[in-house]
């Protein structure tokens, strides 16, 4: 009789911990869950992936991921790894991302519409990849993003109108695509030059004066000069003249007031 009830009561008990370690594992490892969904879709054959267990607690352990101090995700980098295969919505979970590097890649498919989710993100670069579909008016939503490269895709349709509204944007290649349309001109879109839509088939800007190819000296002022930024397409190098010497001419454009060169102070105290 007591035996039995002992058998009972283990029974009980293994069954309470397992139940309990189910709620923690669905209500502590969303983010794990998110990128283990990333990993089922993609073909990983340099096993990059390899340290991804999703039965860890959290994935701040895993390589090329990395968490802060609430061991939320701040960063995937996965670039250069040879991934093949899709992206999927999940990503848009991972609410404190701020970097997501999956650049030079093999991956195809469309870019999810959930990736708008990420208001935290800074940077976003997809370039060198096999992405098709459109742009995701989504990304609109993402005011604090800094870096957007989707170059080199076969990116179709319009560049949505959305992405003008993202005042923090300073980075923008969307180079060697297939995007149609006419490219947005107006908000943060003013600061980018024909480098930045290169190789699409969109229409042609409205005639504006191509930028000079040589530095103009300053005004006798001095207060409001034309300076320069030169933005590598790989390495992000930025330059001003006549100051600070120069680099390779990817992107050239004019930086004509005072909170530009402010921008771009930004920039250098970051790379
Ligand atoms: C993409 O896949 C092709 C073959 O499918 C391979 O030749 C190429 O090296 C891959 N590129 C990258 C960047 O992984
Ligand atoms: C994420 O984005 C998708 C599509 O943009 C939206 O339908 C969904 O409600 C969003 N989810 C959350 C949790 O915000
Ligand atoms: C991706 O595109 C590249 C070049 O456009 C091509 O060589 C490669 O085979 C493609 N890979 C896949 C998996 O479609
Ligand atoms: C991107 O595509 C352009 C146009 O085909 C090509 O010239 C360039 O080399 C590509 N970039 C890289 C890094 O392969
Ligand atoms: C740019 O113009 C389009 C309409 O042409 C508008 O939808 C968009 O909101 C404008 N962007 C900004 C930042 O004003």
């Amino acid at each position: 009789m007591e035996r039995k009830m002992w058998a009972i009561w283990r029974f009980a008990f293994f069954r309470l911990i397992l139940l309990f370690y189910i709620v923690y594992r669905v209500s502590g490892n969303a983010e794990g869950d998110a990128l283990n969904a990333l990993k089922t879709n993609l073909a990983d054959p340099n096993n990059v992936l390899q340290s991804w267990d999703p039965t860890l607690v959290n994935p701040c352990t895993w390589f090329h991921v990395t968490c802060n101090s609430e061991n939320s995700v701040t960063r995937v980098d996965l670039g250069n790894a040879n991934l093949l295969g899709q992206l999927v919505p999940q990503l848009g979970q991972l609410s404190n991302l701020q970097y997501l590097e999956l650049y030079r890649n093999n991956i195809s498919g469309r870019i999810p519409d959930e990736l708008g989710n990420l208001t935290n993100l800074v940077s976003l670069d997809l370039y060198l990849n096999n992405l098709s579909g459109p742009i995701p008016v989504t990304l609109g939503k993402l005011q604090r993003l800094r870096i957007l490269r989707l170059n080199n895709n076969t990116l179709s349709e319009t560049i949505p109108m959305s992405l003008t509204t993202i005042g923090t944007l300073q980075v923008l290649d969307l180079s060697t695509n297939r995007l149609t349309g006419d490219i947005p001109v107006n908000g943060s879109f003013s600061l980018f030059t024909p480098i930045s839509f290169n190789n699409n088939l969109l229409n042609k800007l409205p005639a504006s004066a191509p930028p000079p190819l040589t530095p103009s000296t300053p005004t006798p002022s001095g207060k409001k000069r034309i300076c320069w930024i030169v933005a590598d397409n790989s390495n992000f190098l930025m330059e001003t003249c006549p100051e600070i010497k120069k680099t390779s001419l990817f992107d050239l454009r004019p930086i004509c007031s005072e909170a530009d060169l402010k921008r771009l102070d930004v920039l250098f105290s970051r790379f």
